[in-house]
């Protein structure tokens, strides 16, 4: 079973004060995307497993662990880019590949506009989006990288509404996800109330 989990942290709910302000400008908008994906990071890779290494420190050797498993990221196109650097910054082995989706304003519905995966998944994958809001686009990308092969996934998003949470875990309820917060509801148009407006617009300053 998959878990849900809401970081608790201090830091994350400084910074996410910050985030959700309708006053902050697109370059500090894309700061506190990339610290609090630092902090989601450290989350999600707690039981990342280790390899035995032996490092000869300039007074003796030592055993050591090293994170040998391939691990890819997928950032979703947009706004899932902005969360990518920070996960690189603390796996650097880790291979990037990508999916672009938009969600048409009509229908609400996840429309996917590119895919680039190579022909063997790494193992471990951690799909990146900051915004889980109903679902939709997540579950398609899950999909997705089911059918690629990656046998352990994990969602990371800034923000999510219960909504699709609720749809996560019914339609993929092996995925973990862990998220900044957990908001109150959707409104009409499926925004996250209270949430922070349109991640991808806030971070390329397209609004
Ligand atoms: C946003 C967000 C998610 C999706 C969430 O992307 O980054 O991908 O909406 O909504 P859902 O849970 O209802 O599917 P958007 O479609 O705005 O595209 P963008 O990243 O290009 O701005
Ligand atoms: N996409 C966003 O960027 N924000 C929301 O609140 C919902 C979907």
């Amino acid at each position: 079973m998959g878990r849900v989990v809401e970081l608790k942290h201090p830091l994350v709910q400084h910074h996410l004060a910050t985030l959700r302000d309708k006053a902050t400008a697109p370059d500090l908008f894309r700061h506190q995307t990339r610290r609090l994906s630092l902090l989601l990071g450290c989350e999600a890779t707690t039981s990342l497993p280790l390899t035995p290494c032996k490092v000869e420190t300039p007074l003796e050797s030592v055993e050591c662990g090293q994170v040998t498993e391939r691990i890819g990221l997928v950032p979703i196109l947009r706004a899932g880019l902005g969360m990518c650097d920070a996960l690189l910054e603390l796996i650097p082995e880790a291979e990037v590949w990508h999916l672009g989706f938009y969600r048409d304003e009509h229908s609400l519905q996840p429309v996917e506009y590119y895919q680039k995966f190579s022909t063997s998944p790494p193992s471990m994958v951690f799909i990146l989006d900051p915004m889980l809001a109903t679902g939709g686009s997540a579950a398609e990308s899950i999909s997705i990288v089911k059918k690629w092969g990656a046998n352990q996934i994990a969602l990371l998003s800034l923000i999510s509404a219960p909504e699709g949470i609720e749809k996560l875990t019914a339609i993929h309820p092996d995925v973990d996800i862990f998220t900044c917060a957990i908001d109150s509801h959707l409104n009409e148009r499926a925004y996250i109330v209270p949430g922070l407006g349109d991640a991808g617009d806030r971070i390329f300053n397209t609004l």
